[in-house]
């Protein structure tokens, strides 16, 4: 017979990294696979930056259907375990996403970043402005210019090709230094998501190099199966809850 892991208990600091599959059940589509969002859509097109210049109008067209299904969708009890995790949690947590949709916060997370951007920011695609809360759709011809320097305005999301925020990048890479230094039972927990698009894909491999359990909750293995030392096979919204469920004081 095989035997899970402990049970996460309050001492326990806990680095979670959440792909499209958390919000799944919410009814958004993931990207990859049959019925994803990249089939049908190559990844170029709309989300990089050349497919922007290219085509702004079919970006834009993109990512307001994804604006429409996300303002439409409730975050899911996947979403809300992990909202509860970090209440119980405090400064032991960190929550880093690669979801875009917004629900992680819609659900009381705080202790959240959001690695690929946001559906709820729009910046210029040409100068400096400071990224913006918006929330339009469609967004539709004659395309929104930048008040600035009259750029075409473009969504605030991290696109193939693109930097991550060095910023973000710097709290997650902080977290993982003190969970290092702390001396606690440190554990990452990666929840559905495909492990295929780095930097996202090697945090595990971090977590790892300074002591952490790994652990997986997702529909499947991933790409970076094996660098997982525990498997919890199943929806979200079925394994977060238990995990929580299980918590020990
Ligand atoms: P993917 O669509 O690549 O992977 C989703 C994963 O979630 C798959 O492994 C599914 O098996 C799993 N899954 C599906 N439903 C689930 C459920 N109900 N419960 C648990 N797991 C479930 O999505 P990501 O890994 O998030 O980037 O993709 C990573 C990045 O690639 C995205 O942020 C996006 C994309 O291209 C950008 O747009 C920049």
């Amino acid at each position: 017979m095989s035997t899970g892991p402990r049970p996460l208990d309050a001492r326990t600091r806990l680095l979670v990294l959440t792909g499209a599959g958390v919000s799944a059940e919410s009814g958004l589509a993931t990207f990859r696979g049959a019925g994803g969002l990249w089939e049908g859509h190559p990844v170029e097109a709309v989300a990089s930056p050349d497919g922007f210049r290219r085509d702004p109008a079919l970006v834009w067209r993109f990512y307001s259907m994804r604006r429409a299904a996300a303002a439409g969708a409730e975050p899911n009890a996947g979403h809300r375990a992990l909202a509860t995790l970090e209440a119980r949690l405090g400064e032991r947590f960190l929550l880093v996403t690669q979801n875009v949709d917004g629900l992680h916060a819609r659900a009381g997370s705080r202790r959240l970043e959001e690695l690929h951007g946001s559906l709820w920011r729009t910046r210029c695609s040409r100068c400096e402005l400071a990224p913006f809360a918006d929330d339009r759709h469609p967004v539709q011809p004659p395309l929104p210019e930048c008040p600035r320097c009259g750029g075409l305005l473009r969504p605030d999301i991290v696109w193939f090709g693109e930097a991550l925020d060095d910023a973000v990048l710097a709290r997650v890479g902080g977290f993982l230094r003190t969970a290092a230094r702390a001396g606690d039972r440190f554990v990452f927990l990666a929840v559905g998501t495909s492990g295929v698009v780095w930097p996202a894909a090697g945090y595990v491999h971090a977590a790892r190099e300074v002591g952490a359990e790994t652990w997986l909750a997702n529909l499947e293995a991933p790409e970076n199966d094996e660098a997982f030392d525990h498997r919890f096979i199943g929806p979200a919204t079925r394994v977060l809850p238990e995990l929580l469920e299980a918590m020990r004081d």
